[in-house]
């Protein structure tokens, strides 16, 4: 989230990176907000950037048309079911008028650009897990349903865009397939990290099970063959 200097419309990306913040925008200032303290490092820090540990499930504690930029990004696994639309007032709310809300998600539905990916892959399988394990408390449609959402909560201008994410290096587009790449190793980690709890917890699936799951499905997302992707919303 960001407060102070008004942000260009045409540029709001630049207010998610903290190094541009302090050379292009000097009178800005960032205050990013997450419920869990870990994430704090003084050493990264930069002085216009504060961090709230907050919920974002709860009222958010700003006063109304406190920021010119809002940019709500991979949340989805921690808003509750019930509150988007409560989240999307909320958001609308701490906006100054004219102010500009950029929102982030990834649909975690595992897809084959040469439809290779069957039911029969793990990769689908973690998919329909995931989803099914989610949608006890979260909202894995949110994704695809936060542009209606920010309408329904009275933005303006909505643009919605969805974006191919490529899980490895295997697009003949080379900027699809420079994202692939870098993008590897952060599918290896949240392959495992994103659904330990819910498919162990959750849906009862033993440690082992779990291993081998991930183990294939980690094999399957790096083979160029399969061309996966999963997209990236909006
Ligand atoms: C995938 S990370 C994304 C972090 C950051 N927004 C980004 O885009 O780089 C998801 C973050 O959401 C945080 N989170 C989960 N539930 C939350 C909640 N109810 N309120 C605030 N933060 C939450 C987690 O602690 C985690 O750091």
């Amino acid at each position: 989230m960001s407060a102070g200097t008004p942000i260009p419309r045409s540029s709001p990306t630049k207010c998610a990176k903290r190094s541009p913040i302090t050379t292009e925008r000097i009178n800005a200032t960032v205050i990013g907000i997450d419920v869990s303290p870990h994430h704090y490092n003084p050493e990264e820090s930069v002085e216009n950037l504060y961090l709230n540990v907050d919920n974002l499930n709860m009222p958010l504690q700003f006063h109304s048309g406190h920021f010119d930029l809002v940019n709500s990004r991979l949340v989805a696994g921690g808003i509750d079911r019930n509150r988007w639309h409560g989240y999307m007032r909320e958001i609308l709310r701490c906006l100054r008028g004219g102010g500009w809300c950029q929102m982030v998600e990834i649909d975690f539905n595992a897809q084959s650009d040469n439809g290779t990916i069957t039911d029969g892959h793990a990769l689908r399988q973690w998919s329909d897990k995931y989803r099914q394990a989610m949608s006890q408390f979260k909202n894995p449609e949110a994704p695809r349903r936060i542009a209606h959402w920010m309408r329904h909560a009275g933005f303006t201008d909505v643009e919605e865009r969805m974006l191919p994410l490529p899980m490895c290096g295997w697009s003949e587009n080379q900027r699809e397939f420079d994202i692939g790449v870098a993008n590897q190793e952060n599918i290896r980690l949240l392959l495992g990290s994103l659904a330990l709890y819910p498919f162990t917890e959750l849906l009862g699936m033993s440690i082992t099970e779990f291993h081998v799951l991930v183990a294939q499905a980690r094999a399957e997302a790096i083979n160029p063959a399969l061309k996966v992707r999963s997209r990236d919303s909006p």
